[in-house]
C-alpha cells in the first residue's frame, strides 16, 4: 500500500472542536470473498471539509458484491469497509464545510461534486475533478489517510481500515469528503432515500439523462436487476410505449412486470441474438476483468452508438435535492418501494449479500 500512512485515532488532525473520535460497529471485510466481520471501529472526527455522517440505512449494490469478491478492477484493498448506497444524518463537519450542519438528512454519493472546478461547472460532465468516483481509491483526499482503524485480532495491533467508493457506508458511522454527501428535504423517508445514492438513480438517469428517452420510444434493458429496473421506471416515466427486458433468469420477469416491462426476452430460448437493429446504447456500472466489449467498426457505422454513464450522469449535489423534493410533492412517482425486496438489521449483512449473489433481492435494505 504505497503512499498510505497509518492512521491515528486520537483526532490529532481534527479541526473540529467538539468533535471526537467515535469507536462504533462497522461491517469489516478483511480479505476478498471472506465474511464481513462487524467490528468495533474507531471513526476519526471529520478533518477539513469533510462530514461524518450517522448511517441509519444501507443497501446493497452489485459493485459492492463485485468489491467483496474481487473480482474486477476494484482496488483490492483489505480491511475495508464497503457500502456505498445509503441515507443517515450528519453528526458533524470539518472546518470549511458550510453547506451541512449537524441533524441534517444525507445522502452519501460515490461519485462527488465539488462545484469549483472546471468539470463542475461544465454541463457536459458529471465527472468532478478532483471527486469523482474512483475505483483505485481508499483513502482520504485530502491527507491520502484513512478516517477508521480497528484492532488486528491476529496481532492486537491498530491498524487503519480503508475507504471505497468515496462512501463506505456498512458502519455505524463514515467520513466522506464534503463534495460526496448532499442534503435532502428532512421530510423525506430516509428508508427510501437511501436507493437514491446509487442504483436508482443511476438507472433512471440513464434513462432520462444518457438516453434522453421520449414518449413512445422502445426501450431495451439488458440486465434485470435493480439498476435495469430503474432504467425502465425512468423509461415509463418518459411514457415510453415498449419496454423490452433481456435476461437469462426467468424469475426476473415477474418482477420486471410489476415494475412496468411490456415485453420478455430470455436470450437462452432464442435461435437469433437479441441485440439486432440500429439504437442508442447505454453501458451502465462496474463490469468483470478483463472482458472486452467485441466492436467491429462497422457496427457503429450503420447507426448504432453507445456511451457510459456514471451515476445515471447526475451531479448529485446539485440534481439530487430536485429530484427528492418533486418526488415529495408528487410530481415525479417513482415507485421505490418495489425496489425493496428485503429488510434486515445490519447485523445480518452476510445474508443480504447471499441475497443479492443469488439473484433473489434487488435491494435488501439493512438497518443500523
Ligand atoms: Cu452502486
Amino acid at each position: 500500500m504505497e503512499g498510505i500512512s497509518e492512521a491515528t485515532s486520537n483526532g490529532q488532525q481534527t479541526s473540529s472542536a467538539q468533535s471526537k473520535v467515535i469507536t462504533c460497529k462497522a461491517a469489516v471485510v478483511w480479505a476478498p470473498g471472506e465474511s464481513f466481520i462487524l467490528e468495533d471501529v474507531e471513526v476519526e472526527p471529520p478533518h477539513k471539509m469533510e462530514v461524518r455522517i450517522k448511517i441509519l440505512f444501507a443497501s446493497i449494490c452489485h459493485t459492492d458484491l463485485s468489491a467483496w469478491k474481487g473480482e474486477n478492477e476494484l482496488q483490492r484493498a483489505f480491511p475495508r469497509i464497503l457500502g456505498h448506497e445509503a441515507a443517515g444524518v450528519v453528526e458533524s463537519v470539518g472546518e470549511g464545510v458550510e453547506d451541512m450542519k449537524e441533524g441534517d438528512h444525507v445522502v452519501p454519493i460515490f461519485n462527488g461534486e465539488c462545484g469549483d472546478c472546471a468539470y463542475c461547472h461544465s454541463e457536459k460532465t458529471n465527472l468532478c475533478n478532483k471527486f469523482r468516483v474512483n475505483p483505485f481509491k481508499s483513502v482520504m483526499v485530502g491527507d491520502g489517510r484513512t478516517r477508521f482503524s480497528v484492532v488486528d485480532r491476529r496481532n492486537g495491533e491498530r491498524r487503519p481500515v480503508y475507504h471505497f467508493l468515496n462512501t463506505s457506508t456498512f458502519a455505524e458511522y463514515t467520513v466522506v469528503d464534503f463534495a460526496c454527501v448532499v442534503k435532502i428535504n428532512p421530510e423525506a423517508p430516509l428508508d427510501k432515500m437511501c436507493l437514491l445514492s446509487c442504483g436508482i438513480s443511476t438507472g433512471l438517469g440513464a434513462a432520462w439523462n444518457t438516453a434522453d428517452v421520449t414518449k413512445g420510444s422502445s426501450v431495451a434493458i439488458f440486465g434485470l436487476g435493480a439498476v435495469g429496473l430503474a432504467v425502465a421506471e425512468g423509461a415509463r416515466l418518459r411514457g415510453a410505449s415498449q419496454i423490452i427486458g433481456v435476461d437469462i433468469n426467468p424469475d426476473k420477469f415477474a418482477k420486471g412486470r410489476e415494475m412496468g416491462i411490456t415485453d420478455f426476452v430470455n436470450p437462452k430460448e432464442c435461435s437469433k441474438p437479441a441485440n439486432e437493429g440500429w439504437g442508442f446504447t447505454v453501458v451502465l456500472g462496474i463490469h468483470l476483468s478483463p472482458r472486452l466489449l467485441p466492436l467491429h467498426p462497422m457496427e457503429l457505422f450503420d447507426g448504432r452508438r453507445i456511451i457510459g454513464c456514471v451515476f445515471g450522469d447526475f451531479k448529485g449535489k446539485s440534481e439530487l435535492p430536485n429530484i427528492v423534493d418533486k418526488c415529495m410533492k408528487g410530481e415525479i412517482n417513482i415507485n421505490l418501494d418495489g425496489f425493496i425486496t428485503h429488510e434486515l438489521p445490519f447485523a445480518e449483512i452476510n445474508k443480504a449479500f447471499q441475497l443479492l449473489d443469488e439473484g433473489i433481492s434487488l435491494r435488501c435494505l439493512l438497518h443500523l
